[in-house]
Parts: structure tokens; sequence; C-alpha cells
């Protein structure tokens, strides 16, 4: 009869619905989350490390106030998404033993280097934007812990698009030097904030997959366009550019079109031949490295804990 668990699972989908932890589920689905799901917390931790980069070197009190709560939010994403991840039954331990064995994903973007406060503002505004394009859609994906994580993480993503902004802002307005550090930052992050959203749809394996499980809702190249369309009018309050002198509204096919995006150069940081990859990852297995003692004490407290409410 058609009232099995996958046809259960078939019917959520159809009414889009949620699936949550406890349903029946088709084990690509369950695959297919732990890697996106996995991969994005990985990207929220890695992501950590350019910034912090700028926590001392920050020129005011305040910066540096604003800029250690946005690297603290993002750790808090890290930590939802891989609770996210844990309910589909991969543990923590072993996400974070792939990411440091250099066998999961996170996202290209972090393997690229801060070299100025100004970069500050470009991620904030650039990566942190973009982040809300993919992440605002992802509040509705069909698995109910990673649609719910969203809706918090993108909360605090505005802020973090805000203050990234507004650092440029100041920098624009600033003295020649400020204003050519800004221009300077937004032309290194403009193309890899694009590639973030992943290879164009013909060359997305993944892609028809996620959308049949209203995992994704909109296609990469959809994505990108609505993000080349927020930012391209966003830039003019800046009074700077955009490092792409191609970017033009189709009004027939209704998308933002852009100068091609250099997609060996992101092969390159996939395969982990980026410019700061060997850095990211040695430095992720340190603080791992750092932090046993922490995670010994803690298990030691929690089994103490537990053999006293046994007597
Ligand atoms: N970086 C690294 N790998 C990427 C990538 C990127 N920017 N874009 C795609 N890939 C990988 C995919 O993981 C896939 O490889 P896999 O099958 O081995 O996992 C391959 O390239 C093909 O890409 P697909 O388009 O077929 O893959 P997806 O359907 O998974 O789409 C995605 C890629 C759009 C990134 C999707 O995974 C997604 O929406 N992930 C959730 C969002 C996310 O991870 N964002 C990362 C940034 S987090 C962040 O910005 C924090 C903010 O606070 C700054």
């Amino acid at each position: 009869d058609d009232s099995g668990p996958e046809a259960y699972f078939e019917q959520l989908l159809a009414e889009d619905s949620r699936i949550e932890p406890r349903d029946w589920m088709p084990e690509a689905y369950r695959k297919t989350l732990v890697r996106q799901i996995s991969q994005h917390a990985h990207s929220e931790i890695i992501g950590m490390q350019p910034e912090a980069n700028w926590i001392t070197r920050a020129p005011s009190l305040k910066r540096k106030a604003i800029l250690m709560a946005k690297v603290q939010d993002e750790a808090g994403h890290g930590l939802y998404l891989y609770s996210a991840a844990e309910t589909l039954g991969t543990p923590r331990e072993k996400m974070t033993e792939d990411l440091i064995a250099g066998k999961a994903r996170y996202s290209s973007i972090f393997n690229y280097p801060t070299l100025s406060w100004a970069d500050m503002g470009a991620i904030g505004w650039l990566v942190d934007g973009a982040a809300i394009c993919n992440q605002v859609p992802l509040c509705r994906a069909s698995y109910g812990p990673y649609g719910r994580a969203m809706v918090r993480v993108c909360k605090e993503e505005s802020f973090h698009q805000r203050q990234g902004f507004e650092i440029l802002l100041e920098l624009a307005n600033g003295t020649e030097a400020q204003r050519e550090m800004a221009q300077d930052a937004i032309n290194r992050w403009y193309a890899p904030s694009l590639m973030m959203f992943g290879p164009p749809d013909d060359d997305s394996p993944n892609s028809k997959q996620s959308m049949a499980w209203n995992i994704k809702r909109f296609s990469n190249d959809e994505l990108r366009s609505r993000f080349v369309g927020m930012i391209v009018e966003q830039v003019k309050v800046l009074g700077l550019t955009l490092p792409d002198d191609s970017i033009r509204y189709n009004e027939d096919t209704q998308q933002w079109e852009h100068a091609p995006l250099d997609w060996n150069e992101f092969k390159e940081v996939l395969a982990g031949r980026g410019p700061c990859n060997a850095q990211r990852l040695a430095r992720r297995r340190e603080a791992h490295e750092d932090g046993a003692w922490v995670r010994e004490a803690a298990a030691a407290y929690a089994a103490k804990q537990a053999a006293a409410h046994k007597t």
C-alpha cells in the first residue's frame, strides 16, 4: 500500500512541510544534508580566522568590540550547525576529524588573505552579504533543524553585513589613502564572493537533487545574479566601484550579468591549493589540539556527575 514511510516522506516534500530527525528519510537525503550542513558549519568556524587577524589591529576600541562580537557570532553559527548535523547521526568529533584531515570542504571564500583593515569591511559587506542571499532561502529548507538554525543565523548576518558596509563607508569618506584602501579591498573580494555561490548551474552536480528535496530553493546562478543586483546599487552609496564593467541587467532573462569568473581558480581553491588553505587547516588543527584538555576535563566532569547521580 502507499502509506509506507517513503510515501510519507514524499508527501511531506509535496506539501512543502518539514522533515524532522525522527522521520524516515532516504539515506541519500540524509547524506546530502550531512554533507551540506557540516560544510556550512566548517565554513563558519574557519571563517573566524581571516577576521581574527584584525581584532588586535582594529583602528579603535569600538571597531575592535564590533569585530569581536561578529567573530563570536560566527563561532555560534558553527556550533548551531554542527548540532543540526548531529541530529542526522554524525558525531561532531567525526566532522571535526574530517575537517582537520583536509577531507571536508568549507567555503572557498575563507582561503583568501585579509591584507588591510578595509578587508573587514569588504568581508562584512560582500561575504556576509552573499551569505545572506544564500541563507535566507535556506530558512525554508525541508530539513527542520537546518531551516530553523538559519532563521537565527540570518538575523545576525544582517548585523554582520551592516557593520562591514559602515567600515567601507567611513573609509570611502576618509582620506584619499583610505578610499584607495577600501577600493582595493572591494577589488580583491568581489570575484571570490561571487564564486561563494558555487559553480555555474551547468556544472553543479548536486543542484538538481538538492532542489527536488527542497534543500536548495534557487540555483547557484540565480542567487549569484540576485547578489550582483544588490551590490551594484549599494556600491554607489559608497562612491566606489565594482571591478567589473560588464555588469548589466538582462531584461529578457531577468538576470544580472557579470564578467566571466575564473573557475580554474575556484577549482584550485577547492583542491586545497588556494592562497591560505594550508594555514587555515594548520591553525584549526592547532586550536583543536590546544583545546583537547578542555574537552577531556568536561568529559571527566560529566562522567563524575553521571556516576554521582547513579548512586
Ligand atoms: N566553497 C567550497 N566548495 C564549494 C563551494 C564553495 N563556495 N561551492 C560549491 N562547492 C562544492 C560543493 O560542496 C560540491 O562538492 P561536494 O559534492 O564534494 O560537496 C561541488 O562544489 C559542486 O557544487 P554544487 O553546486 O553541486 O554543490 P551544492 O549543491 O552543495 O551547492 C552551495 C553549493 C551553494 C555552497 C551549498 O552547499 C550551500 O548552499 N551551502 C550552505 C551555505 C554555505 O555553506 N555557505 C558557506 C559560507 S558560510 C558563511 O559565509 C558564513 C558567513 O557568516 C560569513
